[in-house]
């Protein structure tokens, strides 16, 4: 039986291929939600043959009978949505007939802007290699309860009371610690009553849509953004992003009950990349490395930084599984590893037993990974469509991934296009 609701959601750091699969099961709801993260995501799609990157859109926007949602966990910069949905409106047509976006979004200020370029290129803070968008100082302060939520917006009275405050207090950061000039209160009250006049007819309250939606049998799609070992609590802290990508981030920034998902697909490169710093067990370093990279495009669809690659790490995937109800994977990328002679699985961290496993805290610099060995197959499995056709070897390397993760490989994707995926599990 087909779950009320289903999630999609990136296990590892990033850049899974969740935006492809995304808009490939759209038809399968009436709904697709965002609800984390904001622009620092990069979300790609092949749409009648032509390449689209979604920042804050849910990638099920071009697909006219879905509707698209904003959930109140999304930090919201509004010069990057107005630009996005300028540019995909000649593609997806009619969004702002399908946009519902809730009041209760956190806006990006160009003050968290400021200070997450100041923060990554100061000496006295750790580098995260952020995407310099705002992120992490625009949850700081939703955090902090000092947040200009969209709701705030659209009073000019208690923008004035909520801006004065907040603004004050980044006017004293930037003039006394970074030595900065200070920002203009006027030009930042005057751009966000602009912005909240046009946020005004796409608002809507998702939490009760999801919940009507459902009432009639409806279903919705939840997007997650980022992966699950850059989320704040259970991934590489401090290199992590500022929200919970995880599946636990869904009911909180979506706003519906944790048992309202039914099916958790977790969506796996066949190996891994990494943007941005932090540790990374499995980094190929060297040519190899560099020709997956290649052949994978794996440079960063929001930043334009390349991706470092790694062999694919089933001690963590295993881990975020474990932890968060994940139902199955969808396995992405297998066509970039076409033509290799081996290909490696890291299964273990420690030849320890005590060490060997994903742990809270764990100091992943210091862990020394094992792996299994898969031979690779010289047959290429990019735009293959059926699973029959899938050379054996291929899908020996397909049923080990199932087999160390404990789960069931439901979707694998063979290329960036629709055509080019498999679905094994016909009930998602
Ligand atoms: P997301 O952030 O998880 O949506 O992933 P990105 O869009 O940042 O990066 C995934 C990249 O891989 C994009 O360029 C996709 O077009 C591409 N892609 C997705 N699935 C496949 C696949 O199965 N094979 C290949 N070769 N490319 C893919
Ligand atoms: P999608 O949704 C990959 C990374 C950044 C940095 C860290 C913190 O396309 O998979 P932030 O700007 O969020 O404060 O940066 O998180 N990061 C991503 N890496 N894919 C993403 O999104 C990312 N969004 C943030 O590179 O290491
Ligand atoms: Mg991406």
């Amino acid at each position: 039986m087909k779950a009320k609701n289903l999630a999609v959601l990136g296990l590892q750091w990033g850049d899974e291929g969740k935006g492809k699969i995304v808009n490939f099961l759209s038809d399968r709801a009436d709904a697709a939600c965002r609800y984390q993260g904001g622009h620092n995501a990069g979300h790609t799609l092949i749409v009648e043959g032509k390449k689209l990157v979604l920042h804050l859109l849910p990638s099920s926007i071009c697909h006219q009978n879905a509707s698209s949602l904003i959930g109140k966990g999304v930090v919201i910069s509004c010069e990057a949505l107005f630009a996005e949905i300028e540019e995909i409106e000649p593609i997806a047509n009619g969004i702002l007939d399908r946009l519902k976006i809730s009041p209760a979004c956190t806006l990006i200020q160009p003050y968290h802007i400021l200070l997450d370029q100041l923060k990554e290129k100061s000496n006295s803070f750790t580098t995260i290699g952020t995407t310099l968008r705002g992120i992490g100082p625009a949850y700081e302060d939703k955090v902090s309860r000092k947040a200009i939520r969209i709701i705030d917006t659209l009073s000019e009275t208690k923008l004035n009371s909520k801006l004065e405050e907040t603004l004050s207090f980044y006017n004293f950061l930037f003039k006394e610690y970074f030595g900065e000039k200070e920002l203009d209160f006027n030009e930042v009250k005057d751009k966000n009553l602009e912005y909240g006049n046009k946020l005004s007819p796409l608002l809507a309250d998702v939490s009760n849509e999801i919940f009507t939606m459902n009432k009639k049998n409806k279903r919705v799609l939840f997007e997650g953004a980022q992966g699950a070992l850059l989320d704040v609590d259970q991934g590489t802290y401090p290199f992590v992003t500022a929200s919970n990508c995880s599946p636990a981030g869904i009911a909180s920034g979506a706003g519906c009950g944790p048992l309202d998902v039914g099916y958790i697909l977790g969506v796996v490169k066949a190996y891994v990349t990494r943007v941005g710093e932090g540790p990374m067990p499995t980094e190929i370093e060297g040519s190899l490395g560099e020709e997956i990279a290649k052949k994978g495009g794996e440079v960063g669809a929001t930043t334009g930084r390349p991706r470092r690659c790694g062999w694919f790490d089933a001690v963590s995937v295993k881990r975020i599984i474990q932890s968060n109800s994940v139902s199955a994977l969808c396995l992405t990328k297998i066509d970039v590893l076409d033509g290799l002679e081996n290909i490696k699985i890291c299964t273990g961290y420690d030849e320890d037993e005590s060490k060997k496993a994903f742990a809270e805290c764990m100091e992943l610099e210091d862990v020394n990974p094992s792996y299994i060995e898969i031979e690779g197959w010289p047959e290429p499995t990019a735009g293959i469509n059926n699973y029959d056709d899938f050379p054996q070897k291929a899908k020996n390397f397909v049923e080990k991934i199932a087999e160390v993760c404990g789960v069931p490989v439901d979707i694998i994707s063979t290329g960036p296009d629709d055509a080019s995926t498999i679905l094994i599990n016909q009930e998602i």
